[in-house]
């Protein structure tokens, strides 16, 4: 039996840069997704805890989205995607299992695509992991996601969050301070408009870059030379988010938790006013989380249009913040790499 386990994450800082070749400060945590099949045969069969219809897919699926996006149920289509990229010589019988709420911006398919391609005998640095899952990921949903998420599964380090270069793939694990803890908290709101929006953010960045460069190399003067405002509000989200995620990845090496909270909530106003990503329901659970004692910092995580908010936590309120009335939150552990064993 081969057995699979990939970590999904959470975004400490840094969304909305990965696809821009800018800076990102995910961790991986303690909730993920299992495989555990038994090698044989020339199909992939697995059945999932999370959807009562299983996935069947051939080894010799071709990397082709548009039959892929055909594919039923849907979660098979990450199935067939990684296995057209992996193109394993032989199939097997197995089952999926996960910990982490699917769909909820926590990189449940990124953790899939990790835990699967692992199990099929994927043999490269974990930097090439992250880009095959990261090009199953485009595959399977046909939304040209950026690498953060399969990156931060697939290359963890344990008790650290990783300061990711999107540009050149540089890792710089930084550590997370003894007394402080990582909490998550459900909106509750899943993304309905999600992968439209997100393509169209990314089409408005391409669009603000074709006048003044590499947002990951503009200055805020730079930014501040486009006459169109909507594209200006964008390029400011992602010019100054780069620099509160090294900001950030300093204020942690130095322990320095009021710093590191301030910028989690600059960059969630940032979010919300400049990139428009946020929803009122996030908005104001992040109010209600930095209300409560201990809370340095909070703010919307991931793609953004629902899914959860994450607040850094001083480590001895940790526990009371997760367990208050007025939030559902949870205490998070970081978790090392995605593993096969
Ligand atoms: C999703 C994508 C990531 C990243 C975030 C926003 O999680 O998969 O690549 O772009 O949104 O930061």
């Amino acid at each position: 039996m081969i057995r699979a386990f990939a970590p999904g994450r959470v975004n400490l800082i840094g969304d909305h840069t990965d696809y821009l070749g800018g800076y990102a400060l995910p961790i991986a945590i303690d909730l993920g997704t299992t495989v555990a099949m038994e090698p044989g045969g020339d199909a992939l069969e697995l059945v999932s805890d999370s959807d009562p219809a299983p996935a069947r897919v051939p080894v010799d699926v071709r990397p082709d989205g548009d039959a892929l996006a055909a594919i039923e149920p849907a979660w098979a289509r990450y199935v067939a995607a990684v296995v057209s990229l992996v193109r394993p010589a032989i199939g097997g019988v197995g089952k999926v299992s996960t910990t982490l709420p699917v769909g909820a911006g926590l990189s449940s398919s990124a953790s899939l695509e990790v835990a699967l391609a692992l199990s099929l005998g994927f043999g490269g640095t974990a930097t090439d992991l992250a880009r095959l899952c990261q090009q199953a990921e485009h595959l399977a949903t046909g939304t040209a996601t950026g690498i953060m998420d399969q990156l931060a599964s697939a290359a963890a380090v344990a008790g650290h969050a990783m300061l990711i270069d999107c540009r050149s793939l540089a890792l710089r694990p930084v550590a997370l301070p003894s007394d402080a803890a990582v909490v998550i908290v459900d909106s509750g709101q899943r993304r309905s408009v999600g992968a439209s929006a997100y393509q169209q953010r990314r089409d408005e960045c391409e669009a603000a870059q074709q006048v003044i460069g590499p947002l990951r190399d503009a200055s805020a003067a730079e930014v501040s030379r486009l006459d169109d405002s909507l594209l200006r509000r964008r390029a400011r989200h992602v010019v100054t988010e780069n620099a509160r995620v090294l900001a950030m990845a300093e204020a942690l090496a130095g322990g320095d938790l009021r710093a590191a909270g301030r910028l989690m909530v600059e960059s969630h106003a940032s979010l919300r006013d400049d990139f428009e990503v946020s929803t009122p329901v996030l908005d104001r659970l992040v109010e209600d989380v930095l209300a409560l004692p201990g809370v340095h910092g909070a703010r919307m995580t991931g793609a953004g249009f629902g899914g959860f908010v994450v607040a850094l936590v001083d480590a001895g309120a940790a526990e009371a913040a997760a367990s208050h009335r007025s939030v559902s939150g949870r205490l998070v552990a970081s978790s090392g790499p995605a593993n096969c064993w």
